[in-house]
């Protein structure tokens, strides 16, 4: 008899971020239009994750396709030492106009893990150049940057990165500046910044993502990155998931006016279509590189740096951005997340119900701690993709933050299913 599809990626696959003896079989999926993804089974699942943030403007976005088809008829890849190509030139332009001012060129990669790995290394190295070999980088709490071993080390240190510890190079956490904490995490960066040797601080802006989409305002962001600034430390950006539009703005570093002097993208680059991860900088940091000394160079590249196909996807990606539809859309899930948000204030199983662009998140209250590994993770996702709600929890926090083409109606459908889930758990 033939296999089926579950049967066979048993076999042979292993899958990321899972427990592979208790997970059960992955859900085979088959095709995708706009928010919805379809099994084998032609079951239909409403992707309001955006496939862990990816998915800009839907799956199987025609005109995405089509660009890339097109590109793949012209050319599938060249290396890019000693070559290039328009679509990595003009997709850098394209970037570089709606990045702040103050950037000016991109280091392509190919995730987001990899865009911060540059990242770092640009810094280490930008002082090595000018002979200052500085040794330190600060970053937040809980920080999650990616899983090679840079981006590992500059991420919180839990039991995720547990096997791997000895292995990660030191870095300096402070406290990630939540209502209330702020002068606290103030004091402890001066007083990091004061003890000197810092080459970097990393930080995703105003959310941090895998930490349970935790929120901090951009005043204190402006702070810290002009004490930053005012201690001649270089400050990276890592808008891998913030980055296109999620918190309502392009970037979310557009909410401050002091900017970054790196800034890491990947995942909405190409509407969540193709692997792809680039790293902007500054003139002055570009600089440091520029010698006459071949040693001086940034001497990192990716067999897949720049690659054509992925490039093609970006610009068509950038091509929906620009239209004025996009923003309209954005606009109107921030405001139907708001309204909801209130709503929600009636559900005491719901904690700390926060929002921003199209992101709405919540904890669920329990007697265990508000983290990745609370026992509720399983109970929530197991409700919710019953329900036919691709809503994959972060512990017990429950978040959406879908493509921008959600219709009203599946957003309803969102939103009943929290209301739901809320009498459900309260329930049992
Ligand atoms: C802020 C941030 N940085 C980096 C990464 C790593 O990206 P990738 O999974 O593409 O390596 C992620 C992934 O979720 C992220 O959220």
């Amino acid at each position: 008899m033939q296999k089926t599809l579950r049967e066979r990626d048993e076999a042979v696959v292993w899958h990321p971020f899972t427990q592979m003896k208790t997970a059960g079989p992955a859900i085979p999926v088959v095709s995708g239009n706009g928010v919805e993804l379809f099994d084998e089974e032609g079951n239909c699942y409403l992707d309001v994750i955006a496939s862990w943030w990816m998915t800009l403007h839907g799956h199987g976005h025609p005109y995405i396709a089509k660009r890339i088809a097109e590109q793949a008829n012209k050319l599938e890849h060249v290396i890019f030492a000693s070559f290039t190509h328009e679509p990595a030139i003009e997709l850098a332009e394209r970037l570089l106009d709606k990045l702040p001012a103050n950037q000016s060129k991109i280091f392509y990669s190919d995730n987001g893990s990899t865009s911060c790995e540059v990242a770092v290394k640009m810094c280490f190295q930008y002082w090595h150049n000018k002979g200052d070999k500085r040794k330190k980088m600060i970053a937040l709490d809980d920080a999650y940057h990616g899983d090679t071993f840079g981006a590992m080390s500059v991420g919180g240190r839990g039991p995720f990165v547990e096997p791997f510890m000895p292995f990660l190079f030191d870095v300096a956490f402070i406290d990630a500046p939540v209502a209330g904490e702020e002068e606290k995490v103030l004091k402890q960066l001066e007083g990091i910044l004061k003890g000197g040797d810092v080459a970097g601080f990393i930080f995703e802006p105003l959310v941090q993502g895998s930490a349970g989409m935790r929120m901090y305002s951009p005043e204190v962001l402006e702070k810290m990155l002009s004490m930053c600034k005012e201690y001649g430390v270089l400050t990276v950006a890592d808008e891998v998931m913030t980055g296109f539009g999620h918190l309502g703005k392009f970037f979310a570093v557009d909410y401050v006016d002091t900017k970054p002097d790196i800034i890491c993208m990947s995942k909405g680059l190409t509407g969540g279509t193709m692997a792809m991860g680039a790293t902007s900088c500054t003139q002055d940091i570009f600089d440091a590189f520029w010698d006459d000394e071949f040693l001086n160079a940034f001497l990192h590249g990716h067999s897949a740096t720049g690659n054509p196909l992925a490039c093609a996807a970006a610009l068509a990606s950038m091509d929906l951005m620009d239209n004025p539809e996009t923003q309209k859309n954005i606009d109107r899930i921030a405001s139907r997340n708001a309204e909801f948000a209130k709503k929600l204030e009636q559900y005491p199983i719901y904690a700390n119900v926060r929002h921003i662009g199209v992101i709405l998140a919540m904890e669920v209250v329990t007697d265990e701690e508000n983290n990745y590994f609370n026992s509720l993770r399983d109970t929530i996702w197991q409700f919710l993709i019953k329900k036919g709600l691709l809503m994959r929890p972060l512990g017990n926090t429950v978040y959406i933050l879908p493509p921008y083409c959600i219709t009203d109606e599946q957003l309803d459908k969102a939103y009943d299913a929290i209301i739901e889930l809320a009498g459900f758990l309260t329930k049992n």
